[in-house]
């Protein structure tokens, strides 16, 4: 009997696994500024990273997971990183990596819905989710 598994197409896998190296630059930036932020007397601010890097982490073996079931290899890419600075900076270079990652996550979300992938499609929506929460949680700190 032919597999019952869902198949994504080759550009799909593609993007998913472009995001997926996003998520894992994401967690090795965090965990870095969270690690130069601890010499930086705001305790709350390096623990608050640590625990985002985490959060990305999850991100990224929740999309290795489905790469794999949906027929792909993921990716051992990892994208870009920037790390240290002053606080503010770091601060603000993770803002904009989340706010990269919400349009990346947007655009995932509709090619998802076109594919049919419901399963695929509500895993990067719940991602999607955790990335606005974490640039609302950066723009807070930043006072925006
Ligand atoms: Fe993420
Ligand atoms: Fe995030």
């Amino acid at each position: 009997m032919a597999s019952k598994l869902p198949k994504a197409s080759e550009k799909f896998i593609e993007a998913l696994n472009a995001a997926l190296s996003e998520e894992m630059a994401s967690a090795i930036q965090y965990l870095w500024d969270h690690i130069l932020a601890r010499g930086l007397q705001s305790p709350s601010i390096a623990d608050m990273f640590k625990e985002l890097s985490m959060v990305e982490m999850k991100h990224g073996y929740t999309l290795a997971e489905r790469i794999d079931l949906l027929g792909g290899v993921p990716t051992t890419a990892i994208g870009p990183i920037k790390i240290g600075g002053d606080l503010q900076k770091m601060l603000q270079d993770n803002l904009n990596a989340e706010y990269d990652a919400i349009e990346m996550y947007r655009g995932l979300v509709k090619t998802a819905e076109q594919a049919n992938d419901v399963v695929t499609r509500r895993l990067l929506e719940d991602i999607l989710k955790e990335t606005e929460e974490h640039a609302r949680d950066l723009q807070s700190v930043l006072g925006k």
